[in-house]
């Protein structure tokens, strides 16, 4: 927050405390209340610096020593922090929250500003399908966190260039929203790559470029299901996914994974009327069970039997490190029934926001009118930077230096595992990805994973429970480990402080 802002926010403030009050308190009080109130409301946020108590007396139009007796009592009191030198700043752990990560502290100040401002507001229908369940965002980047990756491999001065390459030249299309699909010479890219790597029946003009993974499946979901239409999902499922189905609506029947991928039962296959099924072929989210060939076949004719969508999430097909890579389900579709979708989350950053969604030909209008209406998409500048990271061979080079390091990592810390917890755990789906799904074997009884989690957190690392993704009573119990985020050299020491907590955890 600028300083400048900053003091308009508390002048605000202090109009609004005097026109709240009838007798209204002294001056440094009402300043005190006004900046402590904007604290724990989460207005002003931890780490923010105070402009100097003569700036804040200028702009405040307060005498100095009104402004200085509020700031001295919030800095004894814990609220802010003097810093030898370099000025006040909004203090990291508040005297009524304590130290919290910036997730957990968000949620907090949002209940304390709940609860000072009477009853809580309602949600609509769709918002309480969304947040009916805790929210995923609530976890730490910390060792083995699954879904984060580490930048050392990244070409980071080689992005920048291509980059400020597009800003250089300013091409004014490239500043505009992106129609049609998103920039072409990208589409391009990508049909290209699906169609050699992953044989998917492609054009560029089927290829829409989205925000990710979950802006694909919320566009098919809106597109192509009605509210309380059935969704067949994995079961254990990636949470993402489901979130993005049940919070457009939809009735989500889950179905039991075995070593051949998503296994509906005889009665599923017989009366089971689903709109559209979610599902990760080429490496079950979370167990990593790559979908066989006879299951594959199966489920293509059920849907086209059935009349419905198949959302094939292909988020991590890259990083294959053994094992024969199996083609795309969509490559496999003689009825056009397959969505096909992709994601640069994982071979370039999270944040970078771009994915791709693979849509059968007849489907192109709506979902092109689709993606504009929704949600105005843009980033063209970043799109053409992309192509050319694609085009000029560094996607490709990048993945090979990745594949080798995560390869090692997933190498040192399954090993890790194996030799300290033996025949107690079982590693599933590592043949290719970004994690591992350990798994409890059934002399370990009841484990409970969720504990586990926590105790982890507790000690810096951040490991899912594998019961968190089933629906309705978990099957196995088990931990996914992502591998990316913790270099190779630091997996052994991390490696060995989560396998004594696991050990505590399990029977002797
Ligand atoms: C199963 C699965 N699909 C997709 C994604 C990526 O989603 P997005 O493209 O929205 O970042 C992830 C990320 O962790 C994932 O685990």
């Amino acid at each position: 927050m600028r300083p400048l802002a900053l003091s308009e926010l508390l002048l605000t403030e202090l109009q609004r405390a005097e026109s709240d009050t009838a007798a209204a308190p002294p001056l440094n009080r009402r300043l005190y209340l006004s900046l402590r109130g904007a604290i724990l409301a989460g207005r002003i946020t931890a780490g923010v610096q105070l402009p100097s108590t003569r700036d804040l007396a200028r702009d405040l139009n307060l005498s100095r020593n009104t402004v200085m007796s509020a700031i001295n009592q919030l800095t004894a009191e814990g609220y802010l922090t003097a810093r030898q030198g370099s000025g006040t700043f909004v203090s990291d752990t508040l005297p009524e929250l304590g130290p919290l990560s910036p997730a957990v502290r968000g949620r907090k100040l949002a209940q304390a500003a709940s609860a000072n401002s009477g009853s809580p507001r309602e949600l609509s229908q769709r918002g309480n399908l969304l947040t009916a369940q805790s929210g995923s965002a609530d976890f730490e980047v910390q060792p083995f966190a699954p879904g984060e990756i580490e930048f050392a491999e990244f070409p980071i001065q080689l992005w920048q260039k291509l980059q400020a390459k597009y800003w250089r030249s300013l091409d004014r299309d490239l500043l505009d929203y992106g129609q049609e699909g998103g920039y072409m010479p990208l589409r391009v890219a990508i049909a290209q790559y699906l169609s050699l790597s992953r044989s998917v029946r492609v054009t560029p003009e089927q290829v829409l470029i989205t925000s990710g993974t979950q802006q694909s499946l919320d566009l098919a979901a809106r597109l192509l299901t009605d509210h309380g239409d059935e969704a067949w999902v994995e079961n254990p499922c990636y949470w993402g996914a489901r979130r993005a189905l049940q919070a457009a609506g939809l009735k989500l029947k889950p179905i039991a994974v075995d070593l051949e991928g998503m296994a509906p039962s005889a009665a599923d296959w017989q009366q089971g009327r689903p709109r559209l099924i979610y599902v990760t072929p080429s490496h079950q989210y979370p167990l990593g069970h790559v979908m066989s060939l006879q299951r594959r076949r199966a489920l293509l004719q059920f849907a086209a039997q059935q009349r419905c969508w198949i959302f094939e999430d292909d988020y991590d097909s890259e990083f294959r490190f053994g094992g024969r890579p199996f083609a795309s389900l969509q490559g496999l579709d003689d009825h056009a029934q397959v969505l096909y979708s992709g994601t640069f989350s994982k071979v370039m950053y999270p944040g970078i926001r771009l994915g791709y969604l693979v849509a059968p030909t007849d489907l192109l209008p709506a979902f092109n009118t689709g993606l504009y209406d929704l949600y105005r998409p843009g980033q063209l500048m970043l799109q053409a930077a992309l192509t050319d990271f694609i085009t000029e061979g560094h996607l490709n080079t990048l993945i090979r230096r990745l594949r080798v390091a995560y390869q090692a990592r997933r190498d040192e810390l399954a090993r890790r595992i194996q030799r300290c917890l033996g025949d107690r755990v079982q590693i599933s789906g590592q043949e290719s990805g970004l994690h591992l799904c350990l798994l409890f074997t059934p002399q370990c009884g009841k484990v409970d994973d969720e504990a586990i989690a926590r105790a982890a957190d507790a000690q810096g690392m951040t490991v899912r429970p594998l019961s968190r993704y089933y629906l309705g009573e978990p099957q196995q119990r088990g931990l996914i480990l992502g591998y990316a985020y913790v270099p190779t050299e630091r997996v052994p020491p991390w490696a060995q402080k989560l396998c004594q907590l696991i050990r505590s955890h399990l029977p002797d």
